[in-house]
């Protein structure tokens, strides 16, 4: 499959746990969250941005991208350190998916389509199956 597909799964996970944590925060959702996220940030910059990179039609989107993470990640480590239940977890909760959306909708609306002209399908699909890899070995090494 290519990684597009793959990764706008992804984004529907992460969507969905953030929607679950809205409805009442736990430790276990907020952990499965942290580490889709995670992985999700480590596929991208390890497989996929760095093909994209110095291109005239994607490195700028692929700039913001990184920046993104790096908010992401920081948010993270905030909620980290914040009881679950609490309303700044709340809060910060909120940032974080503003920060997501804004992301899902940069990558889906403009990157993955330029991506699939300047890259093409052959190589997605590559990139797809090195996702795959990468994420059953992460799920080998949690379990
Ligand atoms: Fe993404």
């Amino acid at each position: 499959m290519e990684i597009t597909t793959l990764l706008k799964e992804d984004h529907r996970e992460v969507e969905n746990l953030i929607a679950q944590l809205e409805g009442g925060a736990d430790k276990d959702t907020f952990t499965k969250l942290k580490s889709s996220l995670e992985l999700h940030t480590q596929i991208e910059e390890e497989i996929y941005y760095p093909a994209l990179e110095g291109l005239d039609e994607t490195d700028e989107l692929v700039t913001d991208a990184y920046q993104e993470h790096d908010e992401v990640d920081e948010l993270l480590e905030e909620m980290s350190g914040t009881d679950v239940g609490s309303e700044e977890f709340q809060d910060l909760l909120q940032q974080l998916k503003d920060s997501i959306n804004h992301h899902v909708k940069e990558e889906e609306n403009e990157l993955f389509p330029k991506s699939e002209e300047v890259l093409g399908a052959e190589k997605l699909e590559h990139m797809g199956d090195e996702m795959e890899k990468m994420k059953t070995k992460s799920s080998k090494a949690t379990s």
